[in-house]
């Protein structure tokens, strides 16, 4: 799909990867729709021309507002990027039931209705795409974000039933899953600290700038599900073909090994 002059909706744009995916995007061409709760960082991300609507997108009032302002202003949506997420580093068996909600509401609730509420514009015109920022840890459940991880293949899930449903209707919906990207996801979690045995993975993380640039040309080349990095796909493979083994790694990395 080309980008130039297309509206872009994308969630989650005041930092990290969002706020890259707006610079990517805006380089493209393309008018910018951005929303989280940080309104001045959202300015900052999406320049002069971007229209920013500042809230808590687990409130489902917040989700609505995005998507009419947006409709007042452009007069459409044609691509929706779903990237607002937050973590939660605690076990399953002890993690308390209220942040546990919080995640689901955003990573998987909030994508749901904004999906469902710009879909019926995208349908009429018949041309538009719908990105899922799912995560490495929706394809492999990682123990020390293990709700997040829930959360995260339930999206995964989703987005696969959605791309099958509304591609007749020339909606293309994208997964697109980072691996480790250098960002404040860590801090801004909803709680807990991440293994200190992951800091040896350090090497492996990419920039939000390498990260949005996946997301950008996803969208371009109407991709169907993209790891960032690429290399993600050898411990997803190994997961699959092999999860005794990387049960194993992954026991040691929580244990802080
Ligand atoms: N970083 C990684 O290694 C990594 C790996 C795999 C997947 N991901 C996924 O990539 C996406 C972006 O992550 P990131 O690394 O860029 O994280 P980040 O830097 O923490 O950014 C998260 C964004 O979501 C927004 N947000 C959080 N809670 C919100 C809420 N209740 N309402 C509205 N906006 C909210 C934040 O803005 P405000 O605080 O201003 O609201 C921020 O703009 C997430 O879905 C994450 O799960 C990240």
């Amino acid at each position: 799909m080309d980008i130039a002059g297309k509206v872009v909706l994308i969630t989650g744009a005041s930092h990290g990867i969002g706020a890259a995916c707006a610079a990517a995007f805006r380089k493209r061409g393309a008018l910018l729709s951005l929303a989280a709760r940080s309104e001045a960082l959202l300015k900052e991300a999406g320049g002069p021309d971007a229209l920013v609507t500042a809230g808590d997108l687990t409130d489902a009032e917040v989700r609505q507002r995005v998507v009419e302002r947006t409709l007042e202003r452009f007069g459409r949506v044609d691509i929706l990027i779903n990237n607002a997420g937050v973590g939660l580093y605690a076990p399953a068996s002890s993690a308390p039931l209220p942040e546990v909600r919080q995640i689901f509401e955003l990573n998987l609730f909030a994508a749901l209705d904004l999906a469902q509420l710009v879909i019926p514009g995208i349908k009429e015109r018949g041309s538009g795409a719908i990105v899922m920022v799912t995560s490495i840890a929706g394809m492999m459940s990682l123990p020390w974000l293990s709700l997040y991880s829930a959360s995260k293949a339930a999206m995964d899930s989703m987005a696969d039933a959605m791309r099958i449903e509304l591609r007749p209707h020339g909606i293309h919906v994208i997964k697109v899953a980072p691996g480790y990207v250098r960002t404040g996801f860590h801090d801004r979690a909803l709680g807990g600290k991440p293994p200190a045995g992951l800091a040896r993975y350090n090497k492996f993380a990419i920039s939000a700038a390498d990260c949005a640039e996946a997301i950008v040309r996803a969208v371009e080349r109407n991709a169907r599900n993209v790891l960032a990095p690429k290399s993600g796909w050898c411990a997803v493979m190994a997961a699959r073909f092999f999860p005794w083994l990387t049960d194993r790694v992954l026991a040691r990395v929580n244990r802080g090994l």
